[in-house]
């Protein structure tokens, strides 16, 4: 959730570094700093809030020098302040450092840096990082790098620049992203793709525990031993204008209308139009002895697994689990050498996840990961990968890596039917061409967008509203009540139909909003029971259903059909209006949508 860039060359850094810290806004934040070499003197400016407020201080104070790092910061230890902001500098002001993730073992470290003579100013854990360096720095700055981090428990994405050696950057990481740019006669160091994609697509991802040290000419990557580590060069395939809005006022409303292609490219070179499965992604043999499946995720990762699940059990009769990937630890979960573990994660890097995949790899589990970001941590632990290929999302509010990762899924489900040979080809075979005219359905349904427009125009003011849905329906509600409670900030909850009576019920009054979402026509007939329950206690009820699902239109004051028939993969196009929905209401209200309050694009702390 915090945001590194660092740089190395004869540019002006501070533009540079600004440039690239603009571009990780998506990731949230609470304040920004930058230290840059200005000649002999180390400049460190820092400012809590938005980056433009550091760029007005900036104005004032202009920065020059080749070679700096920059930090957003999304405060876990501390407060958001100025002084608790990045970077941190070392008390004689030698050693600065930007860092994402957490020090665990800070107060061990602080206490002994006291009885060395340290003082400390911030409530920060990674105040103590380059306080420990300068205890170790003898002359040779990669020395006593490694011997600090050597020291260090948790995890940290660092940048560091030191006074002695200013035309040195260091970058070192441990469960947390960091990424080298490699250019022309200057170098890069970003948590994330998108801070240095106008200056390079050329980019090493380091590993944990790997130390690089960047000149404007050369990176040298070493580890603990002094190693050199030959890291292999990738190329970014996505351009700097696939990570901007595009025209669109936000990048969730680009997002939500990129789904077609998105859906698209996730099917590209995996499905053909012969209906044959491309997949070799995953051992066929070990494939056959699984015996039961764990989906574990997040948010709105965790919404496409429950919908994973039915599918999966569905078509490949296996038992599978979807778990929130917070819980799953704690519920001694069953897995063995026979589990597989399929972790969903757009971002593959949200710590809940990546615990969780520890720990079922600990017991023997294989993990399948679909993740969105090559590269990525978790893809790196996997021993299978599944990439979405949606494109960077910037929005904070997940939309096209929920419908592709629910392409996935899907295809997944196929093919492990298929391999395990548990239903009939032609069953198969009309989930395939279901999937092969997604994108082109998905293209349908965004065409009512006029439609909930007018629909949110008459509902944004209230202050609850609660959406109901049956089976897969049920799990599409939730994705939808996510995403109104996070850009709208209108509290919402999802209830399975069944549910109603049995609680839910004594909310209902006078125009209370209910969403009913009922595309499936074999339910259609229980949800219209539930449709009337909450209409005879005075619900405004707004219900979304297929072409093919019955319902009686004259019992909704609002109904929306989708262009669509109820078939397996019915969530896909259900959840774009919702999105709609929830986008169109916080339009309503004002909301900074792309970047909803106290949410980060990707959660790297439990
Ligand atoms: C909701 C949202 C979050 C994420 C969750 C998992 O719109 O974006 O709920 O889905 O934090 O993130 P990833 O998929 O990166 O693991």
């Amino acid at each position: 959730m915090c945001g590194i860039i660092g740089y190395t060359g004869s540019r002006n850094a501070a533009e540079i570094l600004i440039n690239g810290l603009e571009k990780l806004e998506y990731r949230g934040y609470d304040s920004a700093g930058i230290a840059v070499f200005d000649g002999d003197k180390l400049n460190v400016c820092k400012e809590k809030g938005r980056l433009e407020n550091l760029k007005i201080l900036l104005k004032k104070h202009p920065v020059n020098g080749n070679s700096g790092i920059g930090h957003t910061r999304w405060a876990t230890h501390g407060a958001p302040s100025k002084i608790n902001s990045h970077p941190h500098t070392s008390m004689n002001g030698k050693i600065s450092v930007v860092h994402n993730g957490i020090i665990e073992n800070y107060r061990e470290i602080k206490v002994f840096l006291e009885e060395n003579g340290y003082k400390f100013i911030s409530d920060t854990d990674t105040e103590v990082v380059p306080n420990l360096i300068d205890f170790y720095y003898e002359g040779d700055f990669l020395c006593a790098v490694k011997k600090a981090v050597k020291q260090l428990n948790g995890s940290y994405a660092l940048g560091i620049i030191c006074s002695e050696n200013k035309d040195e950057l260091i970058a070192v990481r441990k469960d947390s992203p960091l990424i080298i740019g490699i250019g022309e006669n200057e170098n890069f160091i970003a948590s994330d793709i998108p801070a240095i994609l106008s200056e390079t697509k050329k980019v090493y991802f380091l590993n944990d525990n790997e130390f690089a040290v960047l000149t404007s000419s050369k990176i040298t990557v070493t580890d603990f031993d002094n190693n050199i580590i030959e890291k292999e060069i990738h190329e970014v395939s996505f351009s700097e204008t696939d990570a901007q809005k595009g025209g669109y006022e936000h990048f969730m409303l680009k997002e939500i209308h990129e789904q077609p292609k998105a859906v698209n490219d996730t099917l590209r070179g995996r499905l053909n139009s012969d209906l044959n499965l491309l997949l070799d992604f995953i051992n066929k043999e070990f494939l056959t002895t699984v015996n039961k499946i764990y989906i574990i995720a997040c948010g709105t990762a965790y919404h496409a697994g429950l919908v994973g699940k039915t599918v999966i059990e569905k078509l490949a009769k296996i038992p599978v689990f979807a778990e929130l990937a917070s819980e799953f630890r704690y519920n001694n979960p069953l897995v063995d050498k026979n589990t597989l573990v399929i972790a969903v994660s757009q971002s593959g890097e949200t710590a809940d996840t990546l615990a969780g995949v520890r720990l079922a790899k600990t017991m023997g589990a294989k993990i399948l990961s679909i993740s969105n970001v090559v590269g990525s941590t978790l893809t790196r632990e996997s021993d299978y990968v599944f990439y979405t290929y949606a494109g960077p999302e910037i929005s904070v509010a997940s939309t096209k890596a929920y419908t592709t990762q629910l392409t996935a899924l899907y295809l997944f489900a196929v093919y492990l039917a298929e391999t395990k040979n548990t239903v009939l080809s032609s069953e198969l075979d009309i989930v395939k061409k279901d999937l092969l005219s997604m994108p082109k359905t998905i293209e349908n349904v965004l065409k009512l967008e006029e439609k909930i427009k007018l629909i949110s125009n008459k509902i944004f003011n209230e202050k609850d509203m609660y959406y109901l849905g049956r089976g897969l329906d049920y799990a599409v509600a939730m994705e939808g009540s996510l995403k109104l409670k996070e850009i709208s900030y209108i509290h919402s909850e999802a209830y399975a139909g069944g549910e109603l009576k049995h609680g839910p019920i004594a909310l209902i009054e006078d125009n209370t909003v209910v969403i009913a979402i009922s595309t499936n026509k074999n339910l259609s007939s229980k949800m219209e029971s539930n449709i009337k329950e909450v209409a005879t206690r005075g619900a405004y009820t707004i219900a979304f259903v297929n072409e093919d699902t019955n319902c009686i239109h004259s019992l909704c004051d609002e109904i929306v059909v989708l262009p669509a028939k109820c078939t397996l993969l019915t969530p896909i196009s259900t959840v774009v209006p919702l999105q709609l929905l929830a986008y169109y209401v916080a339009k309503n209200k004002g909301y900074d949508i792309d970047k909803p309050r106290n949410l980060a694009k990707s959660v790297t702390v439990e």
